[in-house]
């Protein structure tokens, strides 16, 4: 059947069948040929969107604001603080008043039910852009990448290591399950996924053929793999007390050169980024000082290396970020 995702929000990957995300995965890859060869593709002249940010960006929003120029749209930028959502105004009547002037809305922030209800009540597609559960449009940007670099994505053998249970952790998981791979979290009991999340990606991932396992084993969890993904260890919005116990935590699950050489030998090393791999930002000179630690989640050497796709995984947030926006409201 075809896949029509005209009007659609895109809030989550348990919302898309693995046809439809196939479909946005194609529809990625054509942008991302007419933006090689500079063909313009301005298929929603004058239409406006607007991006709304309760935490900070760099990828998402600019991916956001390119893609939406590329496609000859109004882009308007709310940063952290300078609506009145949640303040003085509440969500709902935050998404009406958008909803009237504006043809699609992206929104990052916290919780995930502040997302569905901006899609509830605003009557436009809805793009997640990160809440603290999911982070939907990086996935399908991780998807392409593993496609590119692997040729596959069926039968991919995906090690996630860190904190599995944040939206990263959790959104890897089910994009997995859902179009085949072979999901293995690698962390500390106290950081595994929500048991009902993992119940429902074994179910999907059966219907896949792919799988979805939790281990606290690091040579075991590695072994062989096809793809090691790590994130930070503390995301945005949490207090930064957790810093401590999450280092005692996850120190033994640094993506380093001996977890790259027990992997496959052609592994990619992928990472959403931000990154602390070395003392050169702020928060990874504190941690140094605080902690001793020069390099947290993934060392320089292997964020250096030949197998690091870092950054083809970032330039692919833009492509399909375009994507989404197309589909929903073309
Ligand atoms: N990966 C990602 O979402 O990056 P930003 O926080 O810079 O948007
Ligand atoms: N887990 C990270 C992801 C950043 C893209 C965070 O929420 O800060």
């Amino acid at each position: 059947m075809a896949v029509n995702l005209r009007g659609r929000s895109f809030l989550k990957m348990l919302d898309f069948s693995p046809a439809e995300i196939r479909y946005l995965l194609d529809l990625s890859k054509n942008f991302k040929d007419m933006k090689r060869t500079h063909t313009p593709h301005r298929l929603l002249e004058g239409r406006n969107i607007v991006l709304l940010f309760e935490k900070t960006s760099t990828r998402t929003r600019c991916s956001f604001e390119v893609a939406g120029r590329d496609l000859g749209m109004g882009v308007t930028y709310l940063d952290p603080g300078s609506s009145q959502m949640g303040n003085k105004e509440s969500i709902a009547d935050t998404a009406r008043v958008l909803g009237r002037m504006f043809d699609g809305i992206e929104y990052r922030g916290y919780k995930q039910e502040l997302v569905e209800e901006l899609a509830k009540f605003s009557g436009v597609p809805v793009w997640n852009g990160l809440t603290d559960q999911y982070h939907p449009t990086q996935m399908l940007a991780d998807l392409l990448t593993i496609e590119e670099k692997l040729g596959r994505l069926k039968g991919v053998k995906f090690t996630y290591m860190g904190d599995a249970r944040n939206n990263m952790g959790n959104s890897l998981m089910v994009a997995c399950a859902k179009m085949g791979l072979h999901f293995t979290a690698c962390a500390p009991k106290e950081l595994f996924p929500e048991e009902g999340l993992v119940d429902v990606c074994k179910k999907l991932a059966e219907e896949s053929g792919g799988s979805v396992t939790l281990t606290e084993d690091v040579e075991a969890g590695t072994k062989g793999t096809d793809v090691i993904y790590t994130d930070i260890w503390v995301s945005m919005g949490e207090p930064k007390e957790v810093w401590e116990t999450r280092i005692k935590l996850l120190q033994k699950y640094q993506v380093n050169a001996k977890v790259m050489a027990n992997a496959a030998q052609d592994a990619i090393f992928m990472h959403c980024l931000p990154s602390f791999h070395d003392t050169k930002t702020s928060i990874g000179a504190d941690i140094f000082e605080k902690f001793g630690l020069p390099e947290m989640e993934v060392t320089d050497e292997v964020f250096e290396s030949k197998q690091s796709v870092v950054f083809d995984e970032a330039e692919n947030r833009m492509h399909t970020i375009k994507a989404v926006m197309y589909a929903t409201l073309c």
